[in-house]
């Protein structure tokens, strides 16, 4: 469905103007970082040899006095900046990489995890007691001015340290994190492990999904989603249930953006089915690769540009970036030019999904609803059953003893499919035929006594006849129903009524 619109889309952003800020709002408004004159000048000068270099310079001022005085700038070289002064201006308006963030020793790092022990031979031993150096090199923090003036950084404020891809990437990733923390797992590094899910979580809960990389200008896409998997490491790895309790309905909002925005109808033997995609609805080019991008661009018609500009964002997303798999179209099928990306449904994508729906249910189930709705069908059995009378009753904790009256709420658990024996169905049943509720001319009554009070005999309300009648059915039946939208329409009769 979304496939779809999407050419549709398209048409509207470039109709808007791409890049500019009158069009969908881009998850990043940096004019600095993520798009922009700026920008622009910048990194078609190529300054440097790498272009995610200047993206991730921090501000030595703030962004507005950066921007005015570039603007400054390029009035008085009529837009056409010496490449000379160009350097000059971001020297003295920016700083150098690497700034933001601090080396970190892990504080659960230890000398020999079992796993070490576990390796006979000596040489593959000592290798793996290399790697499980590597956490102390590869971990970092962020400094406090981060936090404090987070629009000098293209750099994404995080609480907690963690540890980076390293090499050109000294910031976290996405799907990296997840091969990183079975690492850790494995090193015996929980803590750290959960500051890093910690951190994922907070970016789900502020951007809406998790991007593809802790920088402003990865903002704009994700990465292959194995949030929940790491979820799962980490709980299998600990049994901190009550962490995966406080964080499961961000897991569940991350899979929300996943089938609200990332979701596409495709047709197979005459069914229609939702699957899922990479798909980047933005154009311009990546910010960190921005001439590349750019080159490539304008090797195609302008009506094309956009277009391959979201596919190799959409490339990006897939973590595949770039390969023959997302190349499709164009004349020249082993040119990037080619890109596809969303034109593809993805195995590994759709069966990252699959997996993580089956271990939301699990999580559900292990946050115990199962075990609770068992204790308290024991004890609706044991409190609230009457073998005597053969139905269920409100119990009075005064007198210690079952008020054994009727009302139709003593059949809920009929209702509710909330009785795992049948005998007791068959018992309520034959309860209700020989109290003779069901004769009564104008409905169930209430009780059976006469207070004048609104909830009392005579009175037949809508909820309390669906509660018998469709309890009985449920009595009767060879399974316990599964009733959902009744709460809802009994609820709206008491509201009409009262
Ligand atoms: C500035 O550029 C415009 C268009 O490129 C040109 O018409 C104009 O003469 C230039 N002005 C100066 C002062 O160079
Ligand atoms: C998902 O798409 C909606 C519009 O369809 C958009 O408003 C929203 O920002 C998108 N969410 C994210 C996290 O990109
Ligand atoms: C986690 O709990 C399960 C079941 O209670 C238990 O079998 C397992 O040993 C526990 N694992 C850890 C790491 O505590
Ligand atoms: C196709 O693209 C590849 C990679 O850019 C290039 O090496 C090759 O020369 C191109 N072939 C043709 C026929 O243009």
């Amino acid at each position: 469905m979304r496939g779809r619109t999407w050419g549709l889309r398209l048409l509207l952003l470039l109709g808007l103007g791409l890049g500019s800020q009158e069009a969908l709002p881009p998850p990043c408004e940096s004019q600095i970082y993520c798009h922009g004159e700026l920008l622009h000048q910048v990194q078609m000068a190529k300054l440097y040899q790498d272009d995610k270099q200047f993206v991730d310079m921090p501000l030595s001022l703030a962004p507005d006095q950066v921007l005015r005085r570039f603007r400054e700038l390029a009035q008085a070289h009529n837009l056409s900046i010496p490449r000379q002064e160009l350097q000059a201006f971001v020297q003295e308006h920016f700083r150098a990489v690497g700034q933001e963030l601090q080396p970190w020793t892990p504080g659960d790092w230890r000398d020999s995890p079992q796993f070490l022990q576990k390796i006979l031979d000596p040489k593959l031993r000592a290798w793996a007691g290399q790697l499980h150096q590597l956490w102390k090199k590869l971990g970092k923090k962020m400094k406090p001015e981060v936090l404090s003036h987070p629009e000098q950084f293209s750099l994404i404020y995080s609480r907690h340290p963690f540890i980076v891809p390293g090499g050109r990437f000294v910031e976290f990733y996405y799907w990296d994190s997840y091969w990183v923390m079975e690492g850790l797992l494995l090193s015996e590094m929980p803590q750290t492990v959960k500051g890093m899910l910690q951190n994922f979580l907070d970016l789900v809960q502020t951007y809406g999904h998790v991007p593809n990389g802790a920088r402003v200008y990865y903002l704009q896409r994700s990465q292959p989603p194995l949030l929940t998997l790491m979820m799962d490491r980490y709980v299998a790895h600990t049994n901190d249930t009550a962490f995966l309790r406080d964080h499961i309905e961000t897991l569940a909002s991350e899979l929300d953006f996943w089938s609200k925005n990332r979701s596409i109808s495709v047709s197979s033997g005459g069914k229609s089915y939702i699957l899922n995609h990479y798909e980047v609805p933005y154009g311009g080019p990546r910010p960190e690769s921005y001439s590349k991008d750019a080159e490539l661009a304008a090797t195609l018609p302008e009506g094309n540009r956009d277009t391959l500009l979201a596919e190799l964002k959409a490339g990006a997303e897939s973590g595949w970036d770039f390969s023959s798999r997302w190349l499709l179209g164009g004349p020249n099928l082993s040119s990037l030019s080619s890109i596809r990306t969303s034109k593809l449904v993805p195995v590994d994508l759709n069966a990252f999904l699959c997996q993580a729906e089956g271990l939301m249910s699990n999580f559900y189930s292990r946050l115990g609803y199962r075990n609770l709705r068992a204790q308290r069908m024991a004890a609706l059995k044991d409190v609230l059953w009457d073998e005597g009378k053969g139905a269920w009753f409100d119990y009075d904790l005064e007198n210690d003893k079952k008020k054994l009256e009727f009302y139709p709420s003593n059949f809920a658990p009929l209702w509710a499919g909330c009785f795992s024996d049948s005998d007791d169905a068959d018992k309520a049943l034959k309860y209700l035929e020989d109290s003779r509720i069901l004769t009564y001319q104008y409905g169930i009554p209430t009780s059976l006594r006469k207070t004048g009070q609104q909830w009392d005999f005579p009175n037949a309300w809508a909820p309390l006849q669906d509660l018998v009648i469709r309890g009985r059915e449920a009595g009767m039946g060879p399974t316990p129903p599964q009733h959902h939208e009744v709460r809802g329409s009994a609820s709206l009769a008491l509201g009409r009524r009262e």
